[in-house]
């Protein structure tokens, strides 16, 4: 750490200092980052931001000279990027314009890929969305003089010039019209799939016309594997038509059910308060969130900038948009009330175990079967529950050992108008 009187010593020292390097003409990127990192505003604002510090840098710009405002005045200038700036904006944010041991690569925290894994740094669109509107001044702040607890220890020792900071800026308002780019392809079932289906299609031309293949016994291993092959695939991508198991899409903020209802224990109904009385299980307002998010503006993970969209969005009473995971067809009717309240179903048996989801993923079809099975197999608990009570009848039989247990299925669980409109 730099002592007052020192900083302020070169604080003098330092016009000078640059006009001799504009004079002697070294004053290019690449090799003048040493000298620029005891710039004293730059050092001043990155290891320290309290006054005095503050009042020192003040000095500075007041009594700058021509020399002192080049370097700094970059950061204001509306301009126009060459492709090379843009070029080199983009080896900055990936780290590779500096030597290794002083670069940062920006990208190994802010993705630039879309991933289906919880990346707790905000992804390099959303930052780059979040300054479209702002400035390079604005951004060398965020990367020289963080404040708030995590970001003080994200962007720290980060040593940029402002003609880099200019230029990564650059580059990152480009990133809004290149976005994310989609995860790296790996083999499908689609691939496998065609190669199936060529491998079928040369079996039966060689069998029937070209009949070049001596080992003929290969054909009769290749055509019924590739044919239940295929018929499995088309059987399976028949049914599953509109169904969407394992479905998990990228939500507008990163709100993890193990960090809520896993490690703080928050009940599910804390938040899906209708599930005990209503069809829906209804996705909490942003004043629940705010019950709690009123005083923790900083997540452990995510730092502060998760939580103030939650707050943006109260206070602009803009609504989080939510994308619903879960999607029955509009001719099936299920209600949350009669599983959780009536039947007493936890909501892991059709949810799985969201407690430990960072992300929600549908984990059942949602298929027609699937309810069935469930109607037909479970056994209800008819004796302790009052919603029975108009089941005598069949419970009066199960005392008799008439039946072994009752099923929803006996109680028209099978119906069509149960569960069809
Ligand atoms: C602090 C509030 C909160 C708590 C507690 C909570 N959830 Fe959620 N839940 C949400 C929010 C917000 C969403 C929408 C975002 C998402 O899908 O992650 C959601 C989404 C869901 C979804 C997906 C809904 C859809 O779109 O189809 C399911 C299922 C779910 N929660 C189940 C549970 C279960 C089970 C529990 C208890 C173990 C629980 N939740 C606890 C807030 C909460
Ligand atoms: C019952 C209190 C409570 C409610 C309600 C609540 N949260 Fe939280 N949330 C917390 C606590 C406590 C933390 C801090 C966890 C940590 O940092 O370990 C947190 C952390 C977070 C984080 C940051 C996670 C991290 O570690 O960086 C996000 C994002 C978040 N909440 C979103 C939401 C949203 C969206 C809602 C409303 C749907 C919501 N929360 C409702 C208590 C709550
Ligand atoms: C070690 C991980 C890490 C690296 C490396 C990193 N960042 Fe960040 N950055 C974060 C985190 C975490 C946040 C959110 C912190 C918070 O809001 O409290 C953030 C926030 C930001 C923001 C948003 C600030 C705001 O106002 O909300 C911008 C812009 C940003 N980073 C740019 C960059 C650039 C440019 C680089 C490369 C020079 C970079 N970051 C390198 C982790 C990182
Ligand atoms: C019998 C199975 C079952 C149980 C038990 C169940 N759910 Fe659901 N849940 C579903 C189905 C099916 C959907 C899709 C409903 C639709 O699309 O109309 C759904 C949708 C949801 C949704 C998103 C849409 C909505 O209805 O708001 C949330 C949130 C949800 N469930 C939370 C819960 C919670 C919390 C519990 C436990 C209290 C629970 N569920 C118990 C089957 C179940
Ligand atoms: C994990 C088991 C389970 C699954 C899965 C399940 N249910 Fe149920 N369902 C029950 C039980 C138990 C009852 C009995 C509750 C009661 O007594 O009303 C029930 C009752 C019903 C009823 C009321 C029937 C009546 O007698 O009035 C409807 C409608 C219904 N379920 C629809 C569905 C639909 C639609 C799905 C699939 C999307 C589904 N259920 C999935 C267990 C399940
Ligand atoms: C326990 C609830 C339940 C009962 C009882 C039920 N269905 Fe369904 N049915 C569903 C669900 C859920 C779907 C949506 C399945 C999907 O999207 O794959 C569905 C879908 C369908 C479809 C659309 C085709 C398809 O697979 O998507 C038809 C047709 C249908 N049901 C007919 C019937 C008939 C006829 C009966 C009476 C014999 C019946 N259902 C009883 C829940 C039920």
């Amino acid at each position: 750490m730099m002592s007052k009187s020192s900083v302020g010593k070169i604080t003098y020292l330092f016009p000078v200092f640059c006009l001799l390097l504009i004079i002697s003409g070294s004053y290019s990127f690449g090799n003048s980052r040493e000298v620029i990192s005891l710039d004293p505003v730059t050092e001043g604002q990155a290891k320290d931001t309290s006054d005095k510090n503050l009042s020192d840098t003040t000095r500075v710009q007041a009594k700058s000279t021509p020399a002192q405002t080049v370097s700094d005045s970059v950061l204001y200038k509306n301009r126009i990027f060459k492709s090379e700036e843009l070029i080199r904006g983009e080896r900055l944010f990936y780290g590779l314009a500096y030597p290794k041991g002083e670069a940062i690569n920006c990208a190994t925290c802010h993705n630039t890929v879309v991933s289906d894994t919880i990346n707790w740094n905000p992804d390099a669109l959303e930052i780059s969305k979040k300054y479209l509107g702002k400035n390079a001044r604005d951004l060398s702040k965020v990367l020289l003089k963080p404040v708030g607890q995590k970001m003080m220890q994200v962007h720290k020792n980060f040593h940029l010039i402002p003609e880099d900071i200019v230029l990564i800026k650059a580059y990152m308002d480009k990133f809004v019209d290149i976005g994310l780019k989609p995860e790296k392809p790996v083999i499908t079932n689609l691939v496998l799939f065609i190669i199936a289906a060529i491998l079928l299609l040369f079996s039966i031309t060689d069998l029937i016309i070209t009949k070049k293949l001596e080992k003929r016994w290969i054909h009769f291993i290749i055509l019924p594997v590739t044919g239940a092959f295929i018929t499995y695939m088309l059987v399976i991508n028949a049914l599953s038509i509109g169904r969407s198991k394992d479905y998990s899409p990228v939500q507008p903020i990163k709100f993890s059910h193990a960090v809520h209802a896993g490690q703080n224990q928050t009940e599910c109904i804390y938040c899906h308060s209708s599930a005990p009385y209503s069809k829906i299980a209804g996705i909490p307002p942003e004043n629940v969130c705010m019950n709690c998010h009123l005083m923790v503006r900083n997540g452990t993970r995510s730092g502060a900038f998760e939580i103030s969209k939650i707050i943006y969005s109260y206070e602009n009473q803009k609504p989080i948009e939510w994308i619903k995971i879960h999607n029955l067809p509009d001719h099936v009717f299920f209600s949350h009330a009669q599983h959780v309240s009536a039947a007493g179903l936890d909501c892991k048996e059709c949810h799985g175990d969201v407690k430990k989801m960072d992300i929600v993923k549908q984990v059942s079809d949602l298929s027609m079967g699937w309810c069935i099975d469930c109607h037909r197999t479970r056994k209800l608990n008819v004796q302790s529950n009052q919603f029975y009570s108009q089941y005598r009848e069949l419970a009066e039989k199960v005392k008799k050992g008439q039946i072994d247990s009752i099923t929803e299925a006996m109680m028209g669980g099978k119906e069509c108008g149960k569960c069809h409109y």
